[in-house]
């Protein structure tokens, strides 16, 4: 594990020039903080059977007005919303806390709610299964007798009904054995075996057995040792800035180029972007991943099952990696520490959690006069701001990018090892790939939502939708050629899907300020890795996660509506998230605007994507469109790189 709890009384803050190491309202809550707020949270809980927990100790944001007001160096009241439960039965307590005042602000329990599934609980759901003696049976009917090569995954359980599930909070859990200590797991599926758990009681409420499919035999690893060569045929690549980088950072705000941001962070999102502007102008006031989903397509029962919030659920932030120099970051690499509560409430710090560097991106324009033989090329480059989390078997890496040119892009790249199910070599039904002989791949898909509080030059905006239109044939459009961009301002909130047909995008328009031609400015957002839904939207994973059936959620701001699939996800019944938000039909047309924007990987999975799968990806563009009066990067310097040189010449 690459994460440690802080020693008590250690200054977890880097690089703060003053006690409470906070530059701005937006800054996510230091360690001190965390502690202050789990202390304030334990001496207000009433008594409860089983041991207190926290699920999250997060920044309260503070009004937008007053983060709207604020300037550097001004005084900054900082509040925090602190999620506990206790391991006796169901519920969640939530606070919010001011850190300041150090007074509780509102409580509220929340009877039915289930926290996230916390990673300290992983191991314990582990240990519960393993020392259970029908589980343990249940393996020596698979001729598996050393338990301790026995690993068992504590995937969530969506919400089927099961009478003896009712009012739990449990795990339906999926195992695999290892060959030897190190051996990858995944390559040994024990199929049709899984324990259902309570994880708070620690009980395990039966074990559900589909009949013995033989483990597949062969050992597939990845790493460095296990391969028989390993290639010495490709030369490096540095990355150097010589002259040093061109961001600087005051506590967590990054300024680069002409862009300005306040880099937050917790434990359920991982990364979020606050307060984005570009020469002052404000283009978004909050950017983050606010859930996601891996839908599977496999009827069979055990297998249905599998629905995971992998944010909602477990949280990206909780499970974010320490990034390692050289390995997972190239170049000239600032890091920032991320610090979040562990289960007890104390803070907990993920070491270099969050990457940021900048990147050579090609040409950024370019122009030959054939007329003249004059040539202009400028060379673009781009601010990355990232985080990778491992969430069980798989890896999410959340790339935010920002370029000269006034673009932001945010990639999702998935990676890690595929869930692995076992059927009879040679007889894989028609919902997966035979990755290997007994080893199979199902489909499935991952849908992420980006949480979008636009702010395009001010906080009141509009969303216009624009589909192209071809012009029908006739005396207006004599050759059959005219078509144009209708233009359609979106009234209320409402969800909207994609419309390949119309080259559908969106734009979200200033009701505020105009560009030189008195248009709108406005940033546009066109669903390009958008994906059809394949879940019946009356099944039992379908009904809990609406959001994926649209491509474009908008509502009106309000700071309680945060997740597209709710506040508490795990057992959820589907009534809660964004799709119910948009139902209160609030006027959007000057209003504060948030978009959701549901897009992402379409997964059957490939022998290639065994045993360890290679970079995919996904993501969307926010591209200003009429924010600018013109290409803003005229004044881009026309220097050439000396330390570039040519290739194969004689050495
Ligand atoms: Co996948």
């Amino acid at each position: 594990m690459n994460k440690h709890s802080l020693p008590e009384g250690s200054d977890a803050d880097t690089g703060s020039e003053h006690g409470s190491g906070v530059f701005h309202p937006l800054e996510p809550l230091t360690a001190d903080e965390i502690s202050a707020a789990a202390g304030l949270v334990r001496g207000d809980i009433e008594d409860g059977e089983g041991e207190l927990r926290f699920e999250s100790i997060e920044l309260l944001e503070p009004p937008k007005a007053e983060v709207r007001a604020f300037t550097s160096g001004d005084p900054i009241s900082r509040a925090a919303r602190v999620n506990a439960y206790r391991t006796g039965g169901i519920g969640v307590w939530r606070y919010a806390v001011s850190l300041s005042e150090k007074v509780i602000l509102s409580k509220e329990f929340v009877p039915t709610a289930r926290p996230m599934i916390q990673l300290e609980e992983f191991m314990e759901i582990e240990e519960t299964v393993k020392s259970d003696p029908d589980f343990i049976a249940a393996c020596e009917k698979r001729g598996i007798t050393d338990m301790d090569l026995v690993c068992v995954d504590p995937w969530s359980a969506g919400s089927f009904g099961e009478p003896d599930e009712e009012g739990r909070h449990i795990s339906h859990t999926f195992c695999w054995v290892r060959s030897f200590p190190e051996d990858n797991l995944y390559a040994h599926p024990i199929e049709g075996l899984n324990a259902v758990v309570d994880i708070k009681t620690r009980e395990v409420l039966r074990v559900d057995d589909y009949g013995v499919v033989p483990v597949p035999e062969e050992d597939c690893n990845y790493t460095a040792e296990a391969q028989e060569t390993v290639r010495d045929d490709l030369k490096k690549i540095d990355v150097v800035q010589p002259a040093g980088v061109t961001f600087s950072m005051e506590g967590r705000r990054i300024n680069w180029h002409d862009w300005s941001l306040v880099i937050g962070f917790n434990a359920r999102e991982g990364l979020t972007l606050h307060d984005i502007s570009y020469e002052g102008r404000p283009v978004c006031y909050r950017a983050s991943l606010a859930e996601m989903v891996v839908p599977y397509g496999s009827p069979a029962k055990q297998h249905a099952r599998k629905n995971v919030f992998d944010i909602g659920e477990y949280g990206l932030g909780k499970l974010a990696n320490s990034l390692k120099l050289g390995c997972d970051c190239l170049g000239a690499i600032h890091y920032l520490d991320c610090h979040i509560a562990d289960v007890n409430g104390d803070p907990m710090v993920i070491e270099n959690g969050i990457c940021i560097h900048e990147e050579d991106y090609g040409i950024l324009w370019k122009h030959w006069d054939f007329r003249t033989d004059e040539t202009e090329v400028r060379r673009a480059r781009r601010l990355v701001v990232s985080s990778i989390s491992t969430v069980g078997n798989y890896e999410y890496g959340s790339y935010w990018y920002f370029y000269l040119d006034g673009e932001i892009e945010f990639e999702m790249k998935a990676t890690g090892i595929i869930n692995t199910v076992g059927c009879m070599p040679g007889e894989c039904d028609k919902f997966g790939t035979e990755v290997a002989p007994g080893v199979v791949g199902q489909i499935h898909q991952h849908v992420f939502c980006a949480r979008l509080d636009m702010a395009v030059d001010g906080d009141l905006n509009a969303v216009v939708e624009c589909d192209t239109v071809a012009e029908p044939m006739g005396p207006e459009n004599p050759y059959g050629n005219a078509f144009y961009v209708k233009e359609t301002v979106i009234e209320k909130e409402c969800g909207r899907k994609r419309k390949p047909e119309a080259e559908r995008y969106w734009k979200f328009v200033s009701r505020e300020a105009t560009n030189r031609m008195g248009k709108p400015t406005a940033y546009k957002l066109a669903p390009t890795e958008s994906l059809a839904a394949f879940h019946d939207p009356a099944g039992p994973s379908g009904k809990r996660m609406p959001f994926i059936f649209n491509h474009l959620w908008l509502t009106a701001y309000d700071p309680e509506e945060r997740y597209a699939a709710g506040d508490f996800v795990n057992s959820s019944d589907g009534s809660d998230g964004v799709h119910s938000y948009v139902k209160k039909e609030r006027p959007l047309d000057g209003a504060d605007v948030v978009a959701w924007h549901t897009f992402g990987l379409h997964h059957q999975p490939r022998l290639e994507d065994y045993p360890v799968q290679p970079c995919i990806s996904t993501g969307f563009k926010l591209m200003p469109n009429g924010f600018f009066d013109r290409n803003p990067n005229l004044d881009i310097p026309a220097d050439r790189n000396k330390a570039s040189c040519k290739a194969l010449a004689a050495e």
